[in-house]
């Protein structure tokens, strides 16, 4: 596979953007190319390239255009119509290798509804003149309307030098292309740079670059996980992920761009930091027996072994506050029908290779869920497909510990139904789903069995898995989660593949009615490196073919005042 993907061509993104069939409105080249070339100088590299969007504060009205450069733009902006936008500038200094990343965003408000949009990304010293990066995106038209979203997370870059990384990454993000969403949610793990210590911003690059290919035409709007927590950059490890996104605004000083909401049409979308509630240890560590050395230049100490990154309760449960104020609100607005999750890791996994369920987030938030009847979930994590029956409430005495034996709490969520119809109600339980299948090189798609009973089985971390010394001198390692329980919640996991997307078509209904969303999985069979049952080398795989599709209803929440 390439390192890099090669830019979409301005008549492949102009062809897509028309398949939306929405009102085109395109750039007027020729009125600002006199502007353009009257203010180009300086020898640095200001060309714009990991080029994405995503939705500003309405996305009928507002999407901001971000990317980055090699070196400082001069004058960096957006060319849409007769606009001319400059981008406000952010830049920060990697605290491992020192290196400078230089981004750029541009909010484009004042938009149509339901338009079709040309734009042009370029600077003074864009060495692509005189045919800057362009590509096109389409707002959503207002009200409760027919639409698609799309999501995966975990899902690396295709320049297997770096840790994770497999070339699966560029066909998940061609699948997000041909499956045309308004837009896609990235369930966090983006490109897995904190596992590449030294060379964080270059893997961060790789990743942009292939991301370009989809999220220029259209927003990906990520969340953080694990993996996004980086040593020396930043009191939670954010700085490059914060630097690199313009999220819409949670309003709560110190956290912008940690969590934040959204809405399109009759859902309300919120996206959550877990790294805030769970009690698994699993970002940046330091396993020695050698310490992690940052370059010279950037003044910082080097990170002993044993180090790890561990922010569990960072902001003192603000996160949770507004959470609940954002709930409420929208179970209060008779035009929110769909209230949909997205966050990094998971309250309900059965994987038995990966990471398995958190009872952080069980304790923190699902109580929220349940009280105000969030519909969907969409996590990452492990690296492959599960879905749950719809639950609600939870069991106290459902959980063993794996070191004695004993009961404990694992608060483990009560299905509503067990019976896989298909169609499931989701204002009477909220369905959890593992979308952790973008495109790593570790599928996890093995899942847990009592080899007691041979009932399906779950590991949860009810505990904090910190660093402990091995028996080897000055190396260190965090240990597995520490209980089980009976996954009484898992109806359906994928045992062909750790590969993947999930595509989620919402249809409003009629008033008086109930509203769906029909979900899709399709998955890349034969994609994993290695069968974990078998054995057999696998390669990846551009074909995504259906795994199995099902259907969410609940009532419109108009119908409360017919
Ligand atoms: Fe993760």
């Amino acid at each position: 596979m390439p390192e890099n993907s090669s830019k979409p061509s301005r008549r492949q993104v102009l062809t897509a953007g028309a398949a939306a069939g929405a009102a085109t409105v395109i750039a007027n080249r020729s009125a600002r190319a006199s502007v353009v070339r009257s203010t180009r100088s300086s020898s640095t590299d200001g060309t714009p390239e990991q080029v994405h969007l995503t939705w500003g504060e309405n996305p009928s009205e507002s999407v901001v255009v971000s990317w980055a450069s090699p070196q400082r733009s001069v004058n960096p902006r957006v060319h849409i119509g007769q606009r001319r936008i400059e981008a406000t500038e952010r830049r920060y200094t990697d605290g491992l290798n020192g290196e400078t990343v230089w981004t750029y965003h541009a909010r484009v408000g004042d938009l149509r509804p339901g338009a079709t949009y040309a734009y042009e990304v370029t600077a003074d010293n864009d060495k692509n003149y005189p045919a800057p990066f362009g590509a096109t995106f389409t707002t959503p038209a207002e009200g409760r309307r027919k639409y698609r979203f799309t999501s995966f997370g975990d899902l690396a870059t295709p320049n297997t030098q770096w840790v994770l990384s497999y070339g699966q990454s560029a066909y998940a993000v061609a699948a997000v292309e041909s499956f045309q969403p308004m837009f896609h949610l990235l369930n966090g793990d983006l490109c897995y740079a904190n596992l590449n210590p030294l060379d964080q911003p270059e893997v961060w690059r790789d990743f942009g670059n292939n991301n370009q290919t989809s999220a220029a035409n259209r927003p990906w709007m990520p969340v953080p996980g694990n993996h996004e927590i980086e040593f020396c950059n930043g009191p939670q490890g954010l700085t490059s992920y914060l630097t690199r996104y313009t999220l819409p605004d949670n309003r709560l000083a110190g956290f912008g761009g940690h969590w934040y909401s959204f809405r399109v049409g009759s859902v309300l979308f919120i996206a959550l930091d877990a790294d805030d509630v769970v009690y698994q240890d699993a970002a940046a560590f330091v396993a020695g027996p050698t310490a992690l050395t940052p370059a010279a230049a950037t003044g910082n100490a080097p990170v002993q072994p044993g180090t790890s990154f561990y922010v569990r309760g960072y902001s003192g449960g603000e996160q949770t506050r507004w959470l609940e104020r954002t709930l409420k609100a929208a179970r209060r607005d008779e035009s929110i029908d769909w209230i949909v999750a997205q966050m990094h890791q998971c309250a309900a996994s059965s994987s038995s290779t990966g990471n398995g369920s958190d009872l952080g987030i069980r304790q923190e938030w699902l109580p929220l869920f349940d009280r105000y009847q969030v519909d969907l979930v969409l996590n990452g994590h492990d690296h492959d497909y599960e879905r749950s029956f719809p639950v609600r409430g939870f069991d106290e005495k459902a959980g063993t510990s794996i070191a004695s034996g004993a009961t404990v709490n694992t608060m483990r969520p009560i299905p509503v139904t067990t019976t896989d119809s298909g169609v499931f109600d989701t204002s009477k339980g909220t369905v959890h789903l593992i979308l952790g299948c973008g495109g790593t090189s570790a599928p996890l798609d093995e899942y847990g069995v009592d080899s007691a009973d041979g009932k399906q089985q779950a590991r949860i971390f009810t505990h904090a898995n910190r660093p402990a010394l091995t028996s080897t001198p000055d190396v260190y390692a965090r240990p597995g989660n520490d209980a089980v329980e009976d996954a009484i919640w898992s109806a359906r996991r994928d045992t062909a593949t750790g590969y993947g997307i999930a595509v989620f078509d919402v249809d409003p209904g009629s008033p008086g009615e109930q509203t769906s969303i029909t979900v899709t999985q399709y998955h890349a069979a034969g994609a994993d490196p290695v069968n974990p049952t078998s054995g057999a080398k696998g390669a990846p795989n551009p074909d995504y073919t259906e795994f199995e599709t099902f259907t969410l209803v609940r009532p419109r929440s108009d119908s409360r005042y017919r």
